[in-house]
């Protein structure tokens, strides 16, 4: 478990302040994956520093199960700082030594008994589907092979916590989605508690459990991922579940509908139609499953002067999402 409580760090830059986080509070349970997204400067790389206390926070609080690590010093920081891995862009190995060297390097900084160290690193190497490829070197392997040998150095030292800083955002998208299939299932064997920093939604999408958003170093959204796809009024709604632009046609009424859950598969829309005897037209469209549940998302537009109110309370009453297209810039 991490728990983050009302961290602050501002950076001063000759006499200018730059408040890079303003009161981050988080907490991810033990087994479960927290994706965080933000536009570049929204302070994602200050609270991966911060977390790790590389950087010290302005205030605040950093915990990882319970012991707290932002009034540990020297000897107890070391510790705790062993109980995070760390896994970033790129692997960052060393040329000079075999994957299985890689791996074992951090046990050798701590005296791990080299035979030891490399019995362990096999094994993790094995962990992370590298098996057969200990003598390799960085330069013979692929860019994913590396990232997976980057995983395997990052679980060295038996980590409880995983910070991963865009871990993927080097990869093309089938090794992408190789990685992100394996820190998933790490994370479930190892119940490891993990925290990813990344851009991409498509990370959040395939392995996340809940997610926040980040900016201008505030927390603005936050919640289980199925919660926060579900309300159409969230900024991640529209990220995660997008809809293709398209030119509503004449002067009628445009909702965007969103059915979750139950609702995915009831027919809502075809019976609004016949209550208020409409005919809907459907603008764009898309269905997607986040977290094994099904989202349906859709463009919709009411013939000319028909009335939206009544359709949109009825859709409302059903648990349908719906707001009117283009509020969402209001
Ligand atoms: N060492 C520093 N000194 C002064 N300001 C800093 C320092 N590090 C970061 N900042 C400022 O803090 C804010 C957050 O920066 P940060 O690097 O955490 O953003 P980010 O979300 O990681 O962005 P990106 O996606 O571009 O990596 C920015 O305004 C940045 O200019
Ligand atoms: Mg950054």
């Amino acid at each position: 478990m991490i728990t983050v409580t009302d961290l602050r760090k501002v950076y001063r830059q000759g006499d200018r302040e730059v408040v890079a986080l303003d009161g981050v509070s988080l907490q991810v349970p033990k087994g479960s994956i927290h994706g965080i997204v933000g536009h570049s400067g929204a302070g994602k790389s200050t609270l991966v520093r911060c977390l790790t206390l590389l950087d010290a926070p302005t205030s605040g609080s950093v915990s990882i199960n319970g012991a707290e690590l932002s009034s540990a010093h020297d000897a107890d920081l070391r510790a705790a700082r062993r109980r995070i891995g760390m896994i970033f862009q790129h692997a960052n190995l060393m040329d000079s030594r075999t994957a299985l060297a890689n791996v074992a390097h951090p046990l050798e900084i701590v005296r791990s008994p080299k035979r030891q160290a490399r019995a362990k690193a096999a094994e993790l190497l094995k962990l992370v589907g590298l098996e057969g490829f200990e003598n390799a070197y960085p330069a013979q392997l692929s860019g994913g092979q590396k990232q997976r040998v980057g995983i395997a150095r990052a679980l060295a030292s038996d980590p409880d916590v995983l910070l991963c800083d865009e871990p993927t955002s080097a990869l093309d998208p089938k090794t992408t989605d190789e990685i992100l299939v394996l820190i998933k299932d790490l994370t479930r064997r190892l119940q490891l508690t993990v925290l990813v920093i990344t851009h991409e939604m498509h990370v959040i999408k395939r392995i996340c459990d809940s997610v926040s958003l980040l900016e201008g170093g505030k927390i603005v959204e936050h919640g289980p991922l199925r919660t926060v796809a579900a309300d159409l009024g969230s900024k991640l709604s529209r990220t995660l579940l997008p809809l293709p632009a398209a030119e509503p046609l004449g002067s009628g009424v445009v909702l965007e509908v969103l059915f979750s859950g139950d609702t995915a598969s009831a027919p809502v829309l075809s019976a609004a139609a016949r209550k208020f005897d409409l005919d809907l037209n459907v603008l764009a469209g898309s269905v997607e499953s986040l977290d094994n549940a099904q989202f349906g998302h859709l463009r919709i537009q009411l013939p000319e002067g028909a009335d939206a109110g009544p359709v949109v309370g009825y859709l409302r009453d059903q648990g349908v999402s719906v707001s009117f297209a283009g509020s969402e810039a209001a």
